[in-house]
């Protein structure tokens, strides 16, 4: 697997800027595999935390697990929380847990925006001896990003982008409809139970908020100096002006295979 830039500089804009979760997609969670305050949930690719912090108010325990040491040293910094353990490791990882949490005593594993880094077919097999009955796995996904949605504020920040980094751009970080449905099929494969949820939520960006976004899904190379970020915070701000305000419709989408 490719391993992915989030170090340096990223992971401060991902920890200040990159979308959180609404309550309510932890409540899904918890509803999807009955988590309790007995239970130990593992956030893989968990990044700064904006799940695993979701998270910790529903389950016992909550290990946040990131082969990016800079992106779990933002996470650490970021509010405290005594029942979240931070781990350095990667999906290839997760066997190394099996000592630990054998027989069943983990309640779930959740994957956010994170999956498409992974060999899932393996993850999902890998994680199985892991959980208890009616406990699973998650692949959680957290709207598109801010450059392909289908606004006009979003084509104009795409045009600004494409001319930045010389190249169009259609990325789509597992959110499309194809990888939900390769997932689907490999959880079905690997003998889960599998469930779709949704919970959708609506929010107003401001440009520098729309700015570091797109900072915390750059790699560090493609990040402008310090001293050219102010122009281009310039450019996005004209360019996305016209079609104010910056309205955000946001779908988090959370496929579920139950053991
Ligand atoms: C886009 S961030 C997602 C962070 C957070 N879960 C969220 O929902 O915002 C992707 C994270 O996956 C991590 N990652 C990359 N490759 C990984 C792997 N092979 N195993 C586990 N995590 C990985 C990255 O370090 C990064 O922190």
């Amino acid at each position: 697997m490719t391993t992915p830039a989030f170090g340096g500089e990223v992971s401060e804009f991902y920890q200040r800027f990159r979308r959180g979760y609404p309550p309510e997609a932890a409540d899904e969670l918890a509803a999807a595999f009955t988590l309790t305050r007995d239970d130990v949930v593992l956030d893989l690719g968990c990044g700064t935390g904006q799940l695993t912090r979701v998270l910790a108010a529903r389950a016992g325990a909550v290990l946040g697990m990131d082969p990016e040491p800079a992106m779990l040293e933002q996470a650490r910094r970021a509010t405290p929380l005594p029942n979240v353990t931070w781990l350095l490791g990667a999906d290839t990882d997760v066997g190394a847990l099996l000592p630990v949490f054998g027989n069943g005593r983990l309640a779930a594993v959740t994957v956010a925006q994170a999956l498409h880094w992974m060999d899932h077919e393996r993850l999902f097999s890998a994680v199985r001896p892991l959980l208890r009955p009616g406990g699973g796995i998650a692949v959680v996904t957290n709207g598109e990003p801010l450059w392909l949605q289908d606004t006009a504020w979003s084509a104009a920040l795409r045009d600004v982008l494409s001319a930045y980094l010389g190249t169009p751009l259609h990325r789509t970080c597992g959110t499309a409809e194809a990888s939900q449905e390769r997932y689907a099929a490999a959880l079905v494969a690997a003998g889960y139970a599998v469930d779709l949820r949704v919970v959708d939520y609506a929010t107003t960006l401001t440009v520098e908020e729309m700015v570091g976004g797109v900072f915390s899904a750059m790699s560090p190379e493609q990040l402008p100096a310090p001293d050219a970020r102010p122009a281009f915070t310039d450019r996005v701000r004209t360019a996305v002006a016209p079609h104010g305000p910056l309205r955000e419709a946001v779908r988090v989408r959370i496929l579920t295979g139950t053991r």
